[in-house]
């Protein structure tokens, strides 16, 4: 097994989970590093909402040990801001910072923050100055391959993140513009790696051991970092972790889906913040994940869209069971 270190954090050369608002959560993280993900990434935490005492401060930062080695990630515009927001963070004891400049969501870009920073690499650099300053942990940086099809300049800013002190980049091959439309571009993060020497976590359309380890070879990254291909499927980072660890790896049977996809919805209902209504609604697209590509599971759609209670989770895992064994 191979380990990289970001600063003074050893990590796993395996596959990271990346950061995703309103999915990975806290049960999510813990499912998935369970699974054998080697580093995690809270969801983007504001850094005026840190600086106001936001009420969903607690939840977002809190780092709990088996989510750990994580990162909070903090997003913003104003040096001074995100400097309050890091030193805020810094009760939470995470492992990393991560900054994000890579959010394409108009919330976030019209506030000159997330991958508009990508359009302003200065301001980008005193952020990271700003934040260093005062964290007591590895810095990290999760950015875009640019703007736009005629604003490509993640080499570019890579670099700027390197001098203003960056101990790692993270870089998702595709432009603010493409959203998450079209491919992620590996050439990018190949060209970044060749350019900086802070590790680099290379991200995007990661969907399998295959694809985890072409992403590995043709960029040269010190880590593979995926997101949605882990909707319903922690799975894979058990494949990956077996494949680095020379472990045997069994494909989980539909059974297993649905022990697992249970055993998720537990872990979101025994989360503190979270009663039950609002756990089970955040439970509803994770149990049609858990079911996708599966026989029939557009026909259950509308039940794992309704579900109420942890109950009604059970049936349908049962009925879901019923319906594999009938058709095979
Ligand atoms: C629902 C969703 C929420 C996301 N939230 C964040 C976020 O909070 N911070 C961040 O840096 N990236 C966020 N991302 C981007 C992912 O971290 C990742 O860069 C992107 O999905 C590409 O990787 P993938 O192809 O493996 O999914 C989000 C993506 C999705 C789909």
């Amino acid at each position: 097994m191979e380990y990289i270190s970001i600063g003074n954090v050893k990590l796993k050369k395996t596959a990271a989970l990346a950061p995703m608002a309103s999915v990975a959560d806290r049960a999510y993280r813990i499912l998935c590093r369970e699974f054998g993900a080697c580093y995690t990434v809270s969801e983007l935490i504001s850094s005026k909402g840190l600086c106001y005492s936001d009420k969903k401060t607690a939840e977002l930062c809190t780092v709990t040990e088996k989510e750990r080695p994580m990162a909070l990630q903090i997003f913003g515009d104003d040096p001074e801001f995100m400097k309050r927001g890091a030193e805020i963070c810094m009760s939470y004891h995470p492992d990393i910072l991560d900054i994000n400049m890579g959010c394409p969501v108009p919330k976030v870009v019209n506030n000159n923050s997330g991958s508009a920073l990508m359009k302003d690499p200065d301001r980008a650099a005193k952020i990271v100055e700003a934040v260093k300053s005062i964290s007591e942990v590895p810095v990290t940086v999760k950015f875009r391959k640019g703007w736009s099809r005629d604003m490509v300049n993640a080499v570019e800013f890579a670099e700027v993140m390197e001098q203003a002190g960056a101990d790692a980049v993270t870089v998702h091959g595709r432009t603010k513009d493409q959203m998450y439309s079209g491919s992620s571009d590996m050439d990018i993060i190949k060209q970044v790696k060749q350019a900086v020497s802070i590790p680099v976590i290379g991200n995007g359309d990661v969907d399998s051991l295959s694809s985890c380890l072409d992403m590995y070879s043709y960029t040269g990254c010190d880590l593979v970092m995926i997101g949605r291909a882990s909707y319903g499927n922690p799975f894979i980072f058990r494949e990956i972790d077996c494949y680095f660890d020379n472990g045997e790896y069994t494909p989980p049977t539909v059974e297993k889906r649905m022990e697992i996809m249970l055993y998720h919805i537990e872990l979101i209902l025994s989360q503190p913040e979270k009663d039950e209504t609002r756990a089970m609604r955040e439970a509803r697209k994770h149990a049609s994940w858990y079911m996708k590509g599966l026989y029939g599971a557009a026909a259950f759609r509308n039940r794992c869209y309704s579900l109420e209670t942890f109950d009604d989770a059970k049936r349908l895992a049962e009925d879901f069971l019923k319906l594999q064994h009938e058709h095979s």
